[in-house]
């Protein structure tokens, strides 16, 4: 390995912890082993990720500290199983492993995987350490770093869950070659969401680099990691519980949130509902006169060309999507409220939005694109 490919980002809080980046950290026994206090863990994957990476992370670990118990566990693949259930059977598989207070969850997968399993670490004898192993490109950048661990019901997304810090973030970016192209472009939407909510000269960057982006050139995708987990680090570093500035974070996901619920978690995934959402709210923004529509048009034409989708699908009706969108759990009791756009790199959080606007803006925006193709790497 490469040890000078590896970027380490640190983020600050009452427990620190690292975030690192890089290629083969999955096979990187000392740096795996470093948080691991106690003699068990349980590898949580899911059935895509498991078959290509548990055993190299096991292997790896075994190689390290060789007296540790490891067992796995294993969800179906996919937002449907971030339920109550999923949560119910990782419980199970640490009773079945005898996990002790000073033991280890290690989450190897997307966001669905880490925000499970780090919950059932969070729930474990009130408390065990997890490690987050993001093999997404949203998990990266976003769902493993700060914390935010759930599982999602019926009533809505996350709605059930806890603040639950790692010990420590892997990413390992050679894991990226075997995720499909459609997991790669919903990872890029989170990507465009710091430069447009705190970034503005990194929106310009990644118009510039798109192509190098979809083609996943190796220093321009680490690059991009780096610099979103960056900007993540700090905003929860300053803001671990979202009192706050961490808010901003959520630009575009009440709307993606609703979206994602109104289709049963079986439509759009998480990136591409958040590409949708975060249309919206700077459509919303211009129809209050926060930001010039030329703006929206601009942030619409980037996520046009990650290939993502930028409209409602069809089908869903704005009525329904504000009832959800009242259910979002960051709805106030005088009506809704929004992390909303003043320009590039510029947001802020509004309440008392009236119900009139938020029906016109999606009134104005539904189509029928629903993104296929899930296979992994075809042409960009
Ligand atoms: P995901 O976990 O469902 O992964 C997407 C798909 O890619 C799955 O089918 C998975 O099996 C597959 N996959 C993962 N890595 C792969 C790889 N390297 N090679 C091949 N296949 C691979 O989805 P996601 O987009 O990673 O995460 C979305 C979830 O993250 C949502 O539930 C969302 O709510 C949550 N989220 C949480 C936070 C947070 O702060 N906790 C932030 C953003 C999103
Ligand atoms: N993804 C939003 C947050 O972590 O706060």
């Amino acid at each position: 390995m490469n040890a000078t490919a590896i970027r380490t980002i640190a983020v600050d809080g009452a427990v620190p912890y690292p975030i690192h980046i890089g290629p083969c950290l999955l096979e990187d026994g000392a740096r795996l082993c470093e948080p691991v206090r106690g003699g068990h863990v349980l590898l949580a994957s899911d059935g895509h990720v498991a078959p290509l990476y548990a055993d190299r992370v096991e292997a790896a670990l075994r190689r390290a500290r060789p007296a540790l118990e490891i067992s796995r566990f294993v969800l179906p693949p996919g937002e449907s199983a971030k339920t109550l259930e999923g949560f119910d059977a990782c419980i199970d598989a640490l009773a079945a492993l005898g996990m002790r207070r000073d033991g280890c969850v290690f989450a190897l997968g997307g966001g669905v995987v880490g925000d499970l399993a780090g919950f059932a670490a969070a729930c474990w004898m009130r408390g065990i350490d997890v490690v987050q192993l993001p093999t997404t490109l949203l998990a990266m950048v976003d769902s493993s770093v700060g914390g935010k661990t759930a599982v999602d019901i019926p009533a809505g997304k996350n709605l059930v869950g806890a603040f639950h810090p790692p010990r420590a973030v892997l990413a390992d970016t050679t894991t990226l070659r075997t995720l499909p192209r459609r997991e790669l472009r919903a990872g890029l939407a989170e990507v465009a969401k710091y430069g447009a909510i705190m970034d503005a000269p990194f929106l310009d960057w990644l118009h510039q680099h798109r192509d190098a982006l979809l083609a996943m050139d190796d220093a321009i995708l680490a690059a991009a990691i780096a610099r979103s987990c960056a900007h993540k680090a700090a905003v929860v570093g300053r803001d671990p519980f979202e009192h706050g500035e961490r808010a901003l974070l959520n630009f575009g996901h009440t709307f993606a949130h609703a979206i994602e619920a109104e289709q049963g978690f079986d439509g759009l995934n998480h990136g591409e509902a958040v590409a949708v959402g975060m249309v919206l709210a700077a459509r919303l923004s211009a129809r209050l006169g926060l930001a010039g529509a030329a703006h929206a048009d601009a942030l619409q034409g980037l996520l046009d060309g990650f290939g993502l989708p930028t409209r409602v699908p069809a089908g869903l009706h704005a009525d329904a999507l504000l009832a959800r969108m009242r259910l979002d759990k960051k709805a106030a009791a005088n009506g809704l409220r929004f992390v909303l756009w003043h320009g590039p790199g510029r947001a802020g959080v509004i309440g008392g939005i009236a119900d009139a606007d938020v029906l016109a803006v999606l009134a104005d925006d539904t189509t029928g694109d629903v993104p296929t193709g899930d296979a992994p790497q075809d042409s960009p």
